[in-house]
């Protein structure tokens, strides 16, 4: 089974983040019930390995907390963007969490990648370099500014690829804390 974690957006958030006012060529964007924010991408896993790193993500304890939404960016350059993001902004509970999900990941034998963690948002994927219309999408207004998410859960997602866009299945979802 091909895994992530991540949060979810409520339908709201989603709505206002779609398609920015900006036509780019060749771009994929990510349909509206699949925009998340991953926290940690697995791979492949055995059905064992999935039940391991589910009981170990089960022990996190971290309260709620609030989602600001940054400004578009894009990976892994501006002159060679291929996947577009909306970036958040700096939340410490946020930077906890990941952190600790990377480690339950780690202790369940799950090699992960050595990068800072950038949470981001990916709107869509770019087959080639247009850096002209996405140099618009980047100095470009997100939309969603006044938005605040209250993070209530984290999800373990099962990824099913198939000829279209990937289907992504809840397999647990696990709560957080509730805020004071
Ligand atoms: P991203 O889009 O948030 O950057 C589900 O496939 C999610 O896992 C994707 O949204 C992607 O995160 C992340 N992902 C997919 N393939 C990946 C890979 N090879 N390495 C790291 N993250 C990956």
């Amino acid at each position: 089974m091909r895994i992530f974690i991540a949060i979810d957006l409520p339908g709201s958030v989603r709505e206002r983040l779609r398609k920015p006012g900006v036509e780019i060529p060749g771009a994929r964007w990510v349909p509206l019930e699949q925009l998340h924010l991953t926290l940690a991408f697995l791979g492949e896993l055995s059905d064992a390995d999935c039940r391991q790193v589910a009981a170990r993500l089960a022990e996190i304890r971290s309260p709620s907390f609030p989602l600001r939404f940054a400004r578009h960016g894009c990976f892994p350059h501006p002159r060679n963007p291929r996947v577009l993001w909306i970036g958040l902004q700096p939340e410490p509970l946020l930077a906890v969490l990941a952190g600790q999900v990377r480690q339950a990941v780690l202790d369940s034998g799950i090699p992960q990648e050595d990068r800072p963690f950038t949470p981001h948002i990916t709107l869509a994927r770019c087959r080639q370099p247009v850096a002209g219309e996405v140099g618009r999408f980047l100095a470009g207004k997100t939309g969603v500014e006044d938005e605040v998410v209250t993070v209530r859960e984290f999800i373990l997602y099962q990824s099913i690829l198939g000829s279209g866009s990937a289907l992504h299945l809840p397999l647990q979802r696990f709560p957080l804390e509730a805020g004071k």
